[in-house]
C-alpha cells in the first residue's frame, strides 16, 4: 500500500432523545459511561458526537426540547445536549460536534407542517443554536445538518451556507442531506449548491455509494447508520461497515444511531446503541461489544488521518482499511465478519461467505520501514464460543515490508504502530434494579441542573421545571407542559402531550398527582398507567387514562388519542385552580379520586396488562403537575 492523499477519517456517536436517561446517572457511575465514551483511550473514544437540535417533537425515543418554543423565547439551557457535549468535549477537546434536527417548533414553519417555507426564518433558528452553543457553553459546533431523512430544500441550503459565511462561521460545514444519496445529482448541476455543502451524508447505505455521489468530489460519509440490538451480532454489523463503508463506499465516516442506549428498553429499537444505561436509579450499565469494536479504529486512528487507497477486500472473505497521520504512523483495521453474524437493521444484506484465511500484507513507500506493529483483537463468539473484546496480543514483525496472518472468521484485529491503546480494567457498575415501585417527585428544586424532572421521558408535548412566583405556598415549584402549538413533526406525534415514567412489567398501580389545567373551557389533563407505547408509536398508546377537563367533565378512556371511552360524567374541575387526581389499578379493575374522594369506581380494564405511567394534557396547551407520586407493582 502506497499513501496517497486521502480524507478525513471516522468516527461515531449520536446523541438524541436516546440519551434521557443517562443525566440522572449518580456519580461516579455517570462518568465512568462519559469515559467509556468519549475518554481517548479507554474505551470508544468516540471522534465525533452528533446531537440532535431539539425541536419539541417526538423524533424516535422521545421529544427533545427547542432552544427557542416560541418566537421571541431563547433559552440554551433546555434538555441534556448541551451537558453531553460539554461532557465530550472536556473529555476529548479534538471531538467534533454536530447538529442536526428532527423537528421544529411550529412558529418556524409559521403554522405549516414544512421548514422551509420561509428559508430566513429557519437558518435564523438554526444559526441561533449555533451562536448559543458558543455563548453560553463555549462549544464550537463544526458542522450542522439539514433535516433528518426528510427533504431538503437548495434554496435553504444556500441562505444558510451564506448566512453562515456572513457570520464568520466559515468553518461550520453543511452536512447534506441525512437521507438518500439523491442531493448528489442535483449537487452536480448546481455549483452553487456544491459549493454550499462540506459533505454529502446518506443514512443506512448498506456501504455502498452511488456514481453520482463520488462525482460531487465531496466528503461521503454515513451519517447516520448501525441501529442494531448491541448484541454480537450487533457488534459484527458495526465492525463491518466500520471498514467497509470505506471499502465498498468511499465513505470516511461512520456514525452510529445510536450513542447509549439511555432510554426505557420498551421503547422503539431499545439497546440500539453502543453501550447500555437505561438504569439510573441503580446505576447499573453495560459496556457492550460495540465499544470495543468501536476501539479497534478510534484508538488507533483520529479526525484528520487519511485512508490509504488500496482494495481492502480480503481474497477469503472480509475486509480491511488502512490509515495514516501523514507523519509515519500506519494504522490497519481487518475485519472477518460472516454474513449471519454482522446483519444491521438495514438494508438487508445480499449474501457473502468468510473462511478461515491466511492474508499477507506488503507494506510500501514509507511505511517498508516499519519493523513492529502492536496487534489488538477481538473474537466474537457465538453458540457456545466466548467472545474475547480488544485483547493485546505479541506485535508482529515486520520483515521487508512483509508479514502475514491467520485469520479466523468473525474477528478483528488492529495493527498499528502507536503503542497508546488502552483497555480499561474498570469497577463493576452496582447490580441492575427495576425502577423503584415507590416513586415521589415534588419537583421541588429552585436551581435545577436540567429543565427535565428525572425519569419522565416526554413522548409528546415538553415538560420542565416551572416556579410559579405568585403561589401563595404549596405550588410554586412544579412542572408544566409548554408546547402550545403541534410543532413541525418528523413523526406521528400525539395530538395530546405525554410524559412516561417508571417499569413497563408494572400491572398495578396507585399514580396521584396534582393538576393544573391552565386553558379555560377545552383545556385538560390526565393521569395514566399501563401505558403501553411510545416513542414514533406515541399516537396509538393504550392504557388506562383518567381525565379531567376545564369544562367540569372528566373522561376515563382505554387509549391517549381518547377515542375509546370506559367512563364518563362530571367532576367539577374548573382552570386555574389546583387539583389532585388518583387513579387506580388492580387486576381488572380500575377507579379514580379526586381530591381524595371517589369520582368513580369498578371501571373494568382487560388490556394493556401492563405498562407505564405517565401524565399529560388534553392538546398542546399549558399545565402544570405537582407532588407526583407512583406506587406500582
Ligand atoms: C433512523 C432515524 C433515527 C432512528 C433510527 C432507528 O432512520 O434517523 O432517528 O429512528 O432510524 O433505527
Ligand atoms: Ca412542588
Amino acid at each position: 500500500m502506497a499513501a496517497q492523499g486521502a480524507r478525513a477519517p471516522p468516527l461515531p456517536g449520536d446523541g438524541q432523545a436516546t440519551s434521557r436517561l443517562l443525566v440522572n446517572y449518580q456519580e461516579p457511575y455517570r462518568s465512568q459511561i462519559l469515559d467509556y465514551l468519549f475518554k481517548p483511550n479507554f474505551g470508544a473514544s468516540l471522534h465525533i458526537l452528533k446531537v440532535e437540535i431539539g425541536g419539541d417533537g417526538q423524533s424516535t425515543d422521545g421529544t427533545e426540547p427547542s432552544h427557542m418554543h416560541y418566537e421571541n423565547d431563547e433559552n440554551y439551557f433546555r434538555g441534556y445536549e448541551w451537558w453531553l457535549m460539554k461532557e465530550a468535549k472536556k473529555r476529548n477537546p479534538k471531538i467534533k460536534l454536530i447538529g442536526l434536527p428532527w423537528t421544529f417548533p411550529a412558529w418556524v414553519g409559521k403554522g405549516e407542517n414544512w421548514p422551509y417555507d420561509y428559508p430566513d426564518v429557519t437558518v435564523y433558528y438554526i444559526i441561533s443554536w449555533i451562536l448559543g452553543a458558543k455563548q453560553y457553553h463555549d462549544l464550537d459546533i463544526d458542522y450542522v445538518g439539514i433535516w433528518n431523512e426528510r427533504a431538503f430544500s437548495s434554496k435553504y441550503i444556500k441562505v444558510l451556507r451564506q448566512s453562515l459565511d456572513r457570520l464568520g462561521l466559515r468553518n461550520i460545514g453543511i452536512i447534506a442531506a441525512d437521507g438518500d444519496w439523491n442531493i448528489s445529482k442535483e449537487m452536480i448541476v448546481d455549483p452553487y449548491l456544491n459549493d454550499a455543502v462540506q459533505v454529502v451524508g446518506a443514512h443506512y447505505p448498506g456501504t455502498k455509494t452511488v456514481p453520482n455521489a463520488i462525482l460531487t468530489q465531496k466528503k461521503l460519509w454515513s451519517s447516520e447508520d448501525y441501529s442494531t440490538f448491541n448484541d454480537e451480532v450487533g457488534a459484527g454489523c458495526w465492525a463491518r461497515i466500520l471498514n467497509q463503508n470505506y471499502v465498498n463506499g468511499n465513505m470516511t465516516s461512520t456514525i452510529a444511531w445510536n450513542l447509549v442506549a439511555s432510554y426505557y428498553e420498551e421503547l422503539p429499537f431499545g439497546r440500539c446503541g453502543l453501550m447500555t444505561a437505561q438504569e439510573p436509579w441503580s446505576g447499573y450499565y453495560r459496556v457492550e461489544a460495540p465499544i470495543w469494536i468501536t476501539a479497534h479504529t478510534t484508538q488507533f486512528t483520529e479526525p484528520g488521518w487519511s485512508y490509504l487507497q488500496v482494495d481492502g477486500h480480503l481474497e477469503g472473505g472480509g475486509s480491511f482499511v488502512a490509515l495514516t497521520d501523514g507523519l509515519g504512523n500506519l494504522t490497519i483495521i481487518i475485519e472477518t465478519m460472516s454474513h449471519n453474524h454482522s446483519q444491521c437493521i438495514r438494508p438487508p444484506l445480499p449474501h457473502f461467505s468468510v473462511s478461515p484465511q491466511r492474508a499477507t500484507f506488503y507494506l510500501k513507500g514509507s511505511f517498508y520501514m516499519v519493523k513492529t506493529l502492536q496487534v489488538w483483537h477481538s473474537r466474537l463468539g457465538f453458540e457456545s464460543a466466548q467472545s474475547t473484546f480488544f485483547q493485546q496480543l505479541h506485535p508482529v514483525k515486520v520483515w521487508r515490508g512483509s508479514f502475514y496472518l491467520d485469520l479466523n472468521v468473525d474477528e478483528v484485529y488492529t495493527l498499528t504502530t502507536l503503542k497508546t491503546g488502552q483497555k480499561c480494567i474498570c469497577p463493576d457498575p452496582p447490580p441492575s434494579q427495576p425502577f423503584p415501585s415507590n416513586y415521589k417527585d415534588d419537583f421541588n428544586i429552585r436551581n435545577p441542573p436540567f429543565s427535565e424532572a428525572p425519569n419522565f421521558a416526554d413522548q409528546t408535548g415538553v415538560f420542565e421545571y416551572f416556579i410559579n412566583t405568585s403561589d401563595p405556598g404549596d405550588h410554586v415549584f412544579t412542572l408544566r407542559q409548554v408546547v402550545v402549538q403541534r410543532p413541525i413533526t418528523w413523526s406521528s406525534d400525539a395530538d395530546q402531550t405525554i410524559s412516561i415514567i417508571g417499569n413497563f412489567q408494572w400491572e398495578n398501580f396507585t399514580v396521584t398527582c396534582d393538576i393544573y389545567i391552565e386553558q379555560p373551557r377545552d383545556g385538560g389533563v390526565f393521569v395514566a398507567g399501563r401505558v403501553d407505547n411510545g416513542g414514533i408509536y406515541v399516537r396509538s398508546t393504550k392504557g388506562v387514562f383518567f381525565w379531567v377537563f376545564a369544562d367540569g367533565t372528566y373522561r376515563v378512556t382505554g387509549d391517549l388519542a381518547g377515542e375509546e371511552i370506559l367512563m364518563k360524567g362530571l367532576s367539577g374541575v374548573r382552570a386555574n385552580a389546583w387539583h389532585t387526581l388518583t387513579l387506580s389499578i388492580q387486576g381488572t379493575s380500575a377507579s379514580g379520586l379526586l381530591n381524595g374522594y371517589p369520582l368513580w369506581e369498578n371501571v373494568t380494564i382487560t388490556e394493556p396488562s401492563n405498562g407505564w405511567a405517565a401524565i399529560g394534557t388534553r392538546s398542546f396547551e399549558f399545565a402544570q403537575f405537582d407532588n407526583f407520586h407512583v406506587e406500582a407493582s
